[in-house]
């Protein structure tokens, strides 16, 4: 299989009448961490959510593992399962443990049957240090550990990409650090990840490559010490000045 694992080609997409990707193209190798930044409102979740066609494109083209997302409606759920996706807010079923939480997409989207798919979820919470939890119900649980539940669910499919939509800003700075730990973890692991954050420090020690994005397009991106430390372009100096001085929002 060749190198490239997911092609986006010419992207728009917006809601109602209002572009917001205009014009995005980005190539992600097999085993790559993406780091993607932005200011608020840039078009970053827009982005990470056109992928799977949570969004619909208005034009353009996602190429994953050689199909074209973006024409095989009648494939989208084989597509899915074979993409991770981890939100900003905590998205685990309330009234489910944890343990079901994640054994259910293997059931759903692998039809794996339930107690294999339990062993499965049960290895891979392990994994992530949260064996213990697996009876838990998501209330019972912190922030930082329902993200980290989250994260597990979604790598329990085994995707070939994990894409993670700023998965540390819903929770207070306290809870970030296990969560951050946890993406060390899976970082360590080889996977394909594209991820939206400001965890400045994850994405120096962490990342292949950073995507800057503004205004619905890539500004600049690179090798992830060359855009962080010597940005090319203004904006994107200005922008990870003022990430760094902690004035994002
Ligand atoms: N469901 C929606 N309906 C209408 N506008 C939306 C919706 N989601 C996002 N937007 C708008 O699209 C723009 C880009 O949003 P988003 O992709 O969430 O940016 P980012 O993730 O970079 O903060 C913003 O102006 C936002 O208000
Ligand atoms: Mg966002």
């Amino acid at each position: 299989m060749s190198d490239v694992l997911l092609t986006v080609r010419d992207l728009r997409a917006g809601y109602n009448d209002t572009e917001v990707l205009k014009g995005v193209s980005l190539t992600a190798n097999r085993g790559e961490k993406i780091v993607i930044v932005g200011p608020s409102g840039s078009g970053k979740s827009t982005l990470l959510k056109c992928i799977p066609l949570l969004i619909k494109p208005w034009a353009g083209e996602i190429i994953l593992e050689g199909t074209i997302v973006t024409h095989e409606p009648d494939n989208l759920r084989k597509i899915r399962s074979k993409i991770g996706f981890v939100f900003q807010q905590y998205t685990l079923f309330p009234h489910m443990t944890l343990l079901r939480n994640v054994a259910l997409p293997l059931e759903i989207s692998k039809g794996i049957q339930r107690r294999e798919a339990e062993q499965k979820a049960l290895s891979v919470l392990t994994r992530l240090g949260l064996g213990g939890l697996a009876s838990k119900y998501p209330l019972e649980l912190s922030g930082g550990q329902q993200q980290r539940g989250a994260i597990a669910r979604a790598l329990a499919i085994d995707p070939v990409l994990l894409l993670l939509d700023e998965p540390t800003s819903a929770l207070d700075p306290e809870l970030r650090y296990e969560v951050v730990e946890t993406l060390y973890e899976i970082a360590k692991e080889g996977r394909s990840m594209m991820i939206v954050t400001h965890e400045i420090d994850f994405a120096e020690a962490a990342a292949d490559r950073v995507v800057f994005i503004d205004d619905g397009i890539i500004v600049e991106e690179g090798d992830a010490r060359q855009v962080l430390e010597h940005p090319k372009k203004d904006r994107t100096e200005r922008f990870l000045r003022r990430l760094r001085a902690g004035m994002r929002k």
